[in-house]
């Protein structure tokens, strides 16, 4: 358990810019910052964050909540991960409450926490048997740093170790230091002998590469041989399991984020030693797929980066062909793609290795050609005079071309396909529109973009209008202006305003409350409670937060960070609203001049009087709606006349409200 008071450290030292921009690219947008929301498969930046308010939030999915949220929501951390994370994040020492756990009872905390923690021990074992035994020094360590070219700082970075060659060092160690032998076998550290059944260890005799997640824990392993005469696969991966999902994890993103965003390009190639040798030249934003082609999951990974990838393509031509297929993927999911070919016989990791400094930058930036001039090459070359070939291919790298997104993008490739190919730009349209038309036909479409907004009809003059709430939850008219009460509360509860009184003897006089004052006064007049549930629970928080909180500034904190998630999620669309509420549905509603700043005092009051005046209205026709239904049943006729006289009073009352309202409706 960690103390509350370093609770509160944390929470106060996180910032919502820092924690998002993590993970998500974002970009200054006055005082706030704009992403492409990593909730939903998003077109357009649409994730706001508000540094003031320590919030997020999307405008088109809704996801929304502070540093804490984000990272439970996007990165599946639990909530003390989550303040770990962010401890480690800004230096804070963590302070818990003390109690001795024994490792299994630390196990039993929760099964992933428990994975990790297994891999951790694991991880750390291997650095060591790698740095401090003989056998590590003499095989794992000499093999890195003299095959390899490895220096020590590298060795470091990528976290490399080294397991033993004997059949039960590591897993004697572990299960002596209490680790529970099944969480071994899950993660494929260990294996269970048919024979024996005792623990033996899977990685023996091999170095050992470890996996990390997006935040730097160790997920998995990968472990290469070191006698040229054991049989079987180069390298052992870790399996599938509950920590480690192959096709969501880019090998060398964690250590390549930094320089992702940086340079705002990822180099993408095959393997660990790659990743390794080329950060080691100096080239440090690349990650390494595992073999196949990206998955949804890791081109997700890289955007949350950078929209830019540079596929890196080994110099022996076999290969390339199959090896293309990937790209549309990568094209369709809006990144700008290009390819570097290598020279003959190289992969990254043997081209890294003989041109370190700025060898390899040069030659990469050099190098890179769009993904549609890479095509041309490739699929011109191996096509050769056939002309049936040749038809095939342009037909691909047309493919290739109808799966990019951005027109100005296709434009231009449109262009560079004519001039490589020798056609006309027309006709490379033509085979376009077939292409693009093609995958729209053969393919599940894309999610569907959220709606907009429905273009709105002014309303009639009577008093009761239905607007569309931009952003209401509820069509039930009731509750709609509840959710405008919230939003008047919300932003505007601790500006003064002036409202006309009448007093006892009938004179009128022009008075300056507090918004959120005159509102209270009435609605306890009419003991009006919000029929909504969660408008009820944040109206009396409001009551009880206002009255503690000097400031407008720490009421919205206290708000955006509110421990009921109920009531932070409802507030926190309403604190990232950049426009005022007082968009066009105010303006039809209260006759709010929308040109105005939404501080104007008459604006204010507009909107102020408008929406009770409403929702009053609102609710009397509720109670009419009722009374008259209860008309139709039996009744004596007393109870008849009571009920016909209370309907009298109420549509007395409405008709007043109504005059009100239409001289606030009518200009
Ligand atoms: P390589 O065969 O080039 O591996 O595969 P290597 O370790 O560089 O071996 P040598 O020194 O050239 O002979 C390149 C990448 O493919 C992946 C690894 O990530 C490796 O870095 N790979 C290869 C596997 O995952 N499993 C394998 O069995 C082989
Ligand atoms: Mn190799």
């Amino acid at each position: 358990m960690i103390t509350q008071k370093c609770i509160d450290e944390i929470k106060l030292a996180a910032r919502i810019e820092e924690v998002v921009g993590d993970f998500v690219q974002l970009k200054k947008s006055g005082a706030s910052y704009k992403g492409m929301c990593p909730f939903h498969n998003d077109h357009d930046p649409s994730l706001h964050v508000t540094p003031r308010l320590g919030i997020y939030h999307c405008f088109v999915c809704g996801a929304s909540g502070d540093a804490i949220k984000f990272l439970r929501e996007n990165q599946q951390m639990s909530y003390t991960e989550a303040l770990r994370y962010l401890a480690e994040k800004y230096h804070i020492e963590v302070e818990e409450e003390k109690r001795e756990l024994t490792p299994e009872q630390e196990a039993a905390k929760s099964e992933r926490e428990a994975l990790l923690k297994v891999n951790e021990y694991a991880e750390k074992f291997f650095i060591d048997q790698l740095f401090n035994t003989e056998e590590g020094q003499n095989i794992g360590m000499t093999y890195l740093r003299d095959k390899r070219g490895f220096r020590p700082e590298t060795i470091k970075k990528f976290k490399l170790g080294y397991c033993p060659d004997s059949w039960e060092t590591f897993s004697t160690q572990a299960t002596n230091d209490g680790y529970n032998p099944e969480y071994l076998i899950t993660l494929g550290l260990c294996r269970r002998s048919e024979k024996t059944g005792r623990l033996f260890d899977f990685y023996k005799g091999r170095v050992i590469f470890p996996i990390l997640n997006t935040i730097g824990s160790t997920i998995g392993f990968g472990g290469r041989v070191m006698s040229s005469d054991v049989k079987g696969p180069k390298y052992y991966n870790s399996p599938e399991n509950p920590i480690y999902h192959k096709s969501d994890v880019l090998y060398g993103f964690y250590q390549a984020k930094r320089a992702m965003r940086t340079q705002n390009n990822v180099y993408l190639v095959e393997g660990y030693t790659d990743v390794i040798s080329m950060s080691e030249a100096g080239v440090e934003n690349v990650v390494a797929s595992s073999g196949t082609a990206l998955t949804e999951g890791q081109i997700k990974l890289v955007k949350s980066q950078t929209d830019n990838i540079t596929v890196l393509y080994d110099g022996d031509r076999a290969g390339i062909k199959a090896s293309l297929r990937g790209i549309n993927m990568l094209v369709a999911a809006g990144l700008h793609v290009k390819a570097v070919l290598l020279p003959d016989g190289e992969d990254p990791d043997s081209f890294a290795k003989g041109h370190r400094d700025s060898e390899l930058y040069d030659y990469l930036t050099q190098n890179a050609v769009s993904v549609i001039q890479f095509k041309v090459d490739v699929l011109m070359q191996d096509a050769g005079d056939d002309p049936l070939k040749r038809a095939e291919a342009v037909k691909d790298i047309i493919a290739t071309i109808a799966e990019v997104r951005d027109e100005i993008e296709r434009a231009f490739y449109v262009k560079e396909c004519a001039e490589l190919l020798h056609l006309s730009e027309e006709s490379v349209n033509v085979s376009l529109r077939q292409a693009v038309w093609k995958r729209i036909n053969t393919r599940p479409a894309d999610l569907p973009h959220p709606e907009q907004p429905q273009p709105q009809t002014l309303p009639n003059l009577s008093p009761v209008v239905e607007v569309p709430h931009p952003q209401s939850p509820t069509v039930d008219p009731i509750q709609n202006v509840e959710l405008d009460v919230v939003r008047l509360l919300l932003k505007y509860g601790m500006l003064e305003t002036n409202v006309e009184t009448e007093a006892e003897n009938g004179t009128r006089k022009v008075k300056s409350v507090r918004i959120d004052q005159y509102v209270f006064n009435e609605f306890s007049q009419d003991e009006i409670l919000f029929e909504n549930p969660l408008y009820q629970r944040f109206y009396k928080e409001y009551a009880r937060l206002a009255q503690e909180k000097p400031t407008q500034e720490e009421l919205l904190q206290a708000f955006a960070h509110h421990e009921d998630s109920e009531i932070q999620e409802l507030a926190i669309p309403i604190l990232s609203e950049e426009e005022p509420p007082f968009s066009e549905a105010w303006l039809k509603r209260f006759d709010v001049d929308t040109r105005k700043p939404d501080t104007d005092i008459e604006n204010l009051n507009q909107a102020l009087t408008g929406c009770i005046n409403l929702y009053k209205l609102r609710l009397i026709e509720k109670q009419k709606k009722l009374l008259t239904k209860e008309l139709e049943e039996k009744h004596t006729e007393k109870e008849e006349r009571e009920i016909m006289e209370r309907l009298v009073q109420l549509n007395e009352m409405y008709r007043k409200l109504g005059e009100l309202q239409r001289a606030v409706i009518v200009p």
